[in-house]
């Protein structure tokens, strides 16, 4: 098969199955293979519909992203038009290498791109189907989690994490909204990659990141990021798990801002020792003091692996405390 030839029919297990090529030949694929079942989500990036890929009855999520709404990162404003390539269809096209970067990664934490492909004024992206739903519509129904069900999501979170970290991939836009359940209720990220682009505005940082009650200090200051970002957002989520709100709230993008930056952190009065200390660890301002999933996996689990009795010397001294679970 050839790549530039759309191959139409011939779909069945010579394709890129999350990204892996699973044979020598990918298959292309065009809108016209998949129709759709219903609408499952709507954002100022476009929709992200359910479909049915017509030749074998698989189900897809299709996020369909405008074109014209794939915004300035920040790191992009100076990009010079080069090689006849204006800075708008190089961003697409980073966009576009980014999917492939990421459709590479295979982790069960970490949602699948199966497909990609374009037309004049769209992206397509064609995501493993989560049925789940997002998490965060299943806490504003129950309200908060047990500190348990919270420590699950927060492992398959952290392992999500761990790994991308390890490929040099910080995932920046940790929310609630990217946190989708699977058929077996599994966590499953969703959502990275793009995550980095603008929604205009006044060129503030809460113009280009939305909402920035997930956002961690260091990044609202404009300093440089590092994946610790990831570990505060975590925090966040685990905090409005916990207790039905993320740590900081107000009326606006600005009062939130400035309580990330300058408030203490009020830690409710009812969560377990453990739990306290962990948000708290993962919750600090200074970048360096704050808690990361190798602390406790390189310091702690690895060496006590298989050493009871390590383990037991180690909690009497407060090692791994933080970590609550
Ligand atoms: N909403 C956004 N992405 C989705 C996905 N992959 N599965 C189900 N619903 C979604």
């Amino acid at each position: 098969l050839n790549n530039s030839k759309p191959v139409v029919g011939n779909t069945t297990e010579t394709v890129a199955i999350g990204g892996s090529v699973v044979s020598k030949h990918i298959v292309k694929r065009k809108i016209q293979d998949f129709q759709p079942v219903r609408v499952l989500g709507q954002g100022a990036y476009g929709k992200v519909v359910l479909v049915k890929d017509q030749y074998n009855a698989k189900l897809y999520a299709m996020k369909q992203l405008k074109k014209a709404e794939i915004l300035v990162l920040p790191d992009d404003e100076n990009e010079k038009s080069q090689g006849g390539m204006s800075p708008r269809s190089k961003r697409i096209e980073r966009t576009f290498a980014e999917r492939t970067i990421l459709s590479t990664l295979e982790h069960p934490n970490i949602v699948k791109l199966f497909y990609s492909f374009h037309d004049t004024d769209k992206l397509y992206l064609l995501l493993q189907y989560l049925p789940g739903g997002e998490l965060f519509f299943h806490l504003k129904n129950l309200g908060n989690l047990e500190e348990d069900t919270v420590a699950f999501y927060t492992a398959e979170i952290s392992l999500a994490m761990k790994f991308l970290h390890e490929k040099g991939i910080v995932y920046r836009d940790l929310k609630p909204e990217n946190c989708l359940l699977n058929e077996r209720g599994h966590l499953v990220l969703t959502d990275f990659g793009l995550s980095k682009s603008s929604h205009g505005g006044d060129g503030n940082f809460y113009s280009i990141i939305g909402t920035p009650e997930y956002a961690a200090p260091e990044l609202l200051q404009g300093v440089a990021y590092t994946k610790s970002c990831d570990w505060y957002s975590l925090g966040c989520l685990v905090y409005d798990m916990l207790t039905g709100k993320p740590p900081y709230t107000g009326q606006n993008p600005k009062v939130i801002l400035n309580k990330i930056m300058k408030n203490t952190l009020k830690v409710p009065y009812y969560l377990s020792e453990g739990m306290k200390d962990f948000v708290n660890a993962i919750l600090k301002k200074d970048v360096e003091k704050r808690w990361n999933v190798d602390l406790y996996w390189d310091e702690s689990l690895n060496k006590n692996r298989g050493k009871p009795a390590d383990k037991k010397k180690k909690k009497k001294a407060g090692a791994a405390k933080t970590t609550g679970f």
